[in-house]
């Protein structure tokens, strides 16, 4: 099997994606299904072929993929994928798939879903331990009822608790880092905790190296009134209602704002006149400027691409800014696409 770097890197953006995938030829392919077959059934994981990321994202859009491995606990989990490596089975976690725009290609490798991973939350004095596929906005609604502030401009970003540890999430002046106390990651087959402190949490970015697997995490809340979170999380809730497109297929918001421009990236796409623009079945949302949004059966996930790459050159064109994705680019190809 020969080892590539597939790092996705969309024209100029900075934003990049990178995994160590392995291509397989044939009779790879088959001895790695009699791998993947063999490993699931000896820790007892859910395996499905015949998936494809249209299904699996929030976009609604994306190739098939060859493998959707849903573990249903954190030491399953990591038990996996430390099988995974041991035979040298390519491999990807996914949450709810709302932050993340996969090609239309064939994806030759295996998911693992994190979205089994949904124990019960245990909270004790201000902390809140969860798990990876629990839901963000049930977690911040959790929090709330028990009095428990740090995280309720976070609900409504739907999304799992993994996905928002990965990306470091954040809305209405919060972040998820800034409550992290530890987070478990999958090592050596088993469950490892680590400090919060040790991760790097930038906007919309932590220093977790691709390759590792997030697990859970505990939080560590501040103590407020119930009723005042409440109030807070519902301004929060209202604000992104009427600002934002909800019960669309979306991925949240495209781009990043650029640091160094003071006009957000949403007010700059909107004063190009750009709300609205369709490419086949993708098209800039009428209500906030850095949303794509996709409609239709024959929707794709290269009609999203293209409207995004327009919008990146008319953006460079007007302001001189590389608008970076915020999203995730995800290649079914072997190769370096940078
Ligand atoms: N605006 C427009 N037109 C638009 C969109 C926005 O004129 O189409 C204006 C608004 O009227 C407002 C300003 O731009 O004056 C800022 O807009 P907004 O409050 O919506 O904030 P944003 O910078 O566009 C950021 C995050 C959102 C997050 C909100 C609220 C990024 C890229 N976006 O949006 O996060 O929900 O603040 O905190 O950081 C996401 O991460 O996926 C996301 C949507």
């Amino acid at each position: 099997m020969a080892q590539t770097s597939v790092c996705v890197a969309m024209g100029e953006s900075q934003t990049e994606v990178c995994a160590t995938f392995k291509m397989v030829s044939v009779e790879d392919t088959t001895r790695r299904d009699e791998a993947i077959e063999e490993v699931a059934a000896t820790l007892s994981v859910r395996a499905e072929r015949g998936r494809r990321f249209a299904e699996l994202t929030s976009l609604r859009v994306g190739g098939a993929v060859d493998w959707v491995l849903t573990p249903d606990s954190e030491e399953q989990a990591a038990a996996l994928v430390s099988e995974l490596e041991k035979r040298s089975v390519a491999w990807r976690p996914l949450g709810s798939g709302s932050n993340v725009l996969a090609d239309d290609g064939a994806h030759h490798y295996a998911i693992l879903s994190l979205k089994g991973l949904r124990a019960d939350l245990v909270f004790k004095n201000n902390r809140v331990s969860v798990s990876a596929g629990f839901s963000l906005p049930r977690l911040c609604i959790e929090a709330a009822r028990r009095g428990l502030s740090g995280i309720e401009g976070l609900n409504g970003i739907p999304g799992t608790v993994g996905g928002a540890l990965w990306m470091n999430a954040g809305a209405y002046g919060q972040e998820i880092g800034t409550v992290v106390e530890t987070v478990r990651v999958a090592r050596g087959g088993r469950v490892v905790e680590i400090p919060g402190s040790e991760i790097s949490w930038n906007y919309r970015h932590t220093s977790f190296q691709e390759g590792e697997l997030l697990l859970g995490a505990t939080l560590l809340l501040g103590a407020g009134d119930p009723d005042e979170i409440a109030a807070r999380m519902e301004a929060a809730k209202s604000q992104r209602m009427a600002t934002q497109p909800h019960g669309a297929r979306s991925a949240g918001c495209f781009f990043k704002n650029a640091p160094a421009s003071p006009i957000g990236t949403g007010r700059m796409i909107d004063d190009l006149g750009m709300k609205g623009t369709r490419r086949g079945g993708a098209t800039v949302s009428p209500k906030h400027a850095n949303f794509i949004v996709t409609e239709g059966d024959d929707a794709r996930a290269a009609d999203a691409l293209a409207l995004a790459e327009e919008i990146r050159e008319r953006v460079k064109q007007e302001h001189g800014i590389d608008l970076e994705y915020e999203v995730e680019l995800w290649s079914s190809k072997g190769e370096d696409q940078k």
